[in-house]
């Protein structure tokens, strides 16, 4: 099994939490939109990350990209934020406070969201603050995520040459806890 990211960071958890599970994965520097495997997948899994491509292009070039690194048959699976589950949330409530606990720190994450309707991408401010008995510290985050719509999706793959198994609203990635649409292809 190989686990692709472009930060060197996301990559350095990923060994860690991977290693913690006696999971056998060899993790490795690269970008979805231009990566290319020794030998072929049968089964590509982009967790969280197509979402990251901001502009159509680049998302073309991502899902192009990856049936190449496809084995005939192979299968793809992602996820992406739902553009018409989130407009309708933003409508109501824009910002979003989640506190957490971990041994002896308080951590309070402050999210502010705007949905851009022509892009369909959302920037998410957040303010983070990490309190213990000895300190607090605080910094910010400004993040970028391009929603989509099933027919969107049916879309794109049809123009990269997939055949849709699935476009399935109301999948969850781990701890968000907001609503997503898993998909699975076929190349
Ligand atoms: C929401 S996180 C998901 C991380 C991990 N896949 C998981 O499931 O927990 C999205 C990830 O996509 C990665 N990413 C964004 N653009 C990328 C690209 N062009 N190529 C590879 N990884 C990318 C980010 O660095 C980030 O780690």
């Amino acid at each position: 099994m190989r686990g692709l990211d472009i930060c060197d960071e996301m990559l350095q958890v990923a060994r860690k939490n991977s290693k913690k599970k006696y999971l056998k994965i060899k993790f490795i520097r690269g970008d979805i939109r231009n990566f290319k495997l020794k030998r072929k997948a049968q089964v590509i899994w982009a967790r969280g990350s197509i979402g990251d491509m901001l502009t159509l292009t680049d998302v073309k070039r991502a899902l192009k990209n990856i049936k190449n690194n496809l084995l005939k048959n192979g299968i793809f699976i992602f996820d992406v934020r739902d553009y018409l589950y989130h407009l309708k949330l933003l409508k109501k409530r824009n910002r979003e406070t989640r506190v957490f606990k971990k041994r002896n720190k308080n951590l309070t994450f402050s999210f502010v969201q705007d949905l851009n309707k022509k892009t369909r991408v959302a920037t998410v401010k957040t303010e983070v603050t990490v309190k213990s008995p000895q300190s607090l510290v605080r910094f910010k985050i400004n993040h970028a995520l391009k929603h989509y719509t099933k027919k969107e999706l049916a879309k794109l793959l049809h123009a990269a040459g997939f055949d849709i198994l699935e476009i399935m609203p109301g999948y969850e990635l781990a701890k968000e806890n907001k609503p997503r649409i898993l998909v699975i292809a076929k190349r």
